[in-house]
């Protein structure tokens, strides 16, 4: 019998140590974060960031974040100023990144920022992303782990089927508890909310003490390309019954073939959407519909992967 590809380990030191060695020697490993599943490599080996983009089949031009232990590591990397300070303060280890200034001295391979002089970086909670960034002793840059352009992984087996045959391990730790990508802003003289997240831009103000600003017209995080998260079938919003041969992504009163959340619950729509988008497509129905998601909270994100999902 021929080995699966890539293999699925449970979370625990083997897996750890496996995934280290496999990182050490320049290669990439599928991990779980608190958001969604990340592919990882070491952010100061160039081949390796380059195995990365090669997996993923990303267009080279889309920069990663890298993943750091804690703040001590976020500073060796990139220049913080008051307001990233605060938010750093505030929200790491979770779902947020931050852009900020790249030290030039930074031994960072110049295809984890696409050539930019900023970099995105943040210092993630879950227990397996930690034990591999100690394990490795290097920054890690990590995308959610799937073929570009298609649906976020929030399970190992997401990320098997999407990257099948293109990676050798991923870390299995279960469904992914926040489920959609960590909050993206720019720090600066004006900060910007370059990708909506779990960590709302009430949250973010409420740090800074100041409105931030929206990302300009420009691609600036090049993941706000309209179609982005997209599953292979087309997806209709706001729909309140499934019309012939769609499969009904449910929402509070509008029960579906599957359903986010029937009472109403923002964070567990959240935590199951990719999922839910991931089992739509697998199903014999031809078309997705997706009922209405309120625009509130980390609804805003919701809706924003939704809008990007139905993008054709
Ligand atoms: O939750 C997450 O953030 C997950 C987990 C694995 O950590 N990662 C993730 O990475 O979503 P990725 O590569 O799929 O999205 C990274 C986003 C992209 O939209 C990219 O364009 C943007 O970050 N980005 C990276 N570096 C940037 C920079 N210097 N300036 C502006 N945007 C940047
Ligand atoms: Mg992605």
């Amino acid at each position: 019998m021929t080995e699966p590809n890539p293999r699925i380990l449970p979370y625990g030191e083997a897996a750890i140590a496996e995934a280290a060695t496999l990182i050490g020697a320049g290669g990439c490993v599928a991990t779980p974060t608190e958001t969604v599943y990340g592919l990882a490599a070491d952010a100061t080996n160039a081949d390796a960031v380059a195995g990365i983009y090669a997996a993923k089949g990303r267009p080279s031009f889309n920069p990663l974040i890298v993943h750091v232990a804690g703040r001590r590591a976020a500073e060796a990397i990139a220049m913080f100023d008051r307001d990233a300070r605060a938010l750093a303060d505030a929200f790491w280890p979770g779902p947020l990144t931050l852009v900020l200034p790249l030290r030039p001295d930074a031994s960072i391979a110049g295809l984890v920022t696409a050539g930019l002089a900023t970099i995105a970086i943040r210092v993630p909670q879950h227990r397996a992303m930690q034990a591999l960034l100690a394990a490795t002793g290097k920054p890690l840059a990590a995308p959610s782990a799937n073929a570009s352009g298609t649906i976020s992984p929030t399970r190992a087996e997401h990320v098997a089927t999407s990257l099948s045959g293109r990676i050798p391990l991923v870390i299995d730790d279960g469904a992914t508890s926040g489920g959609i990508e960590s909050t993206i802003v720019a720090v600066g003289s004006q900060p910007r909310l370059l990708r909506p997240g779990p960590i709302s831009a009430a949250d973010i103000e409420r740090e800074i003490g100041r409105w931030l600003g929206e990302a300009g017209a420009g691609i600036e995080a090049p993941g706000q390309l309209a179609s982005h998260y997209a599953p292979r079938k087309p997806l209709r919003l706001n729909a309140s019954a499934p019309h012939d041969g769609e499969w009904l992504i449910g929402f509070g009163d509008v029960a579906g073939d599957d359903t986010l959340s029937a009472g109403g619950d923002l964070t567990q729509a959240a935590a199951r959407l990719f999922d839910a988008l991931h089992r739509a497509d697998a199903s014999d129905r031809a078309a997705i519909a997706v009922a209405p998601v309120p625009e509130e909270g980390i609804g805003i994100a919701i809706n924003d992967r939704l809008r990007r999902a139905a993008v054709r």
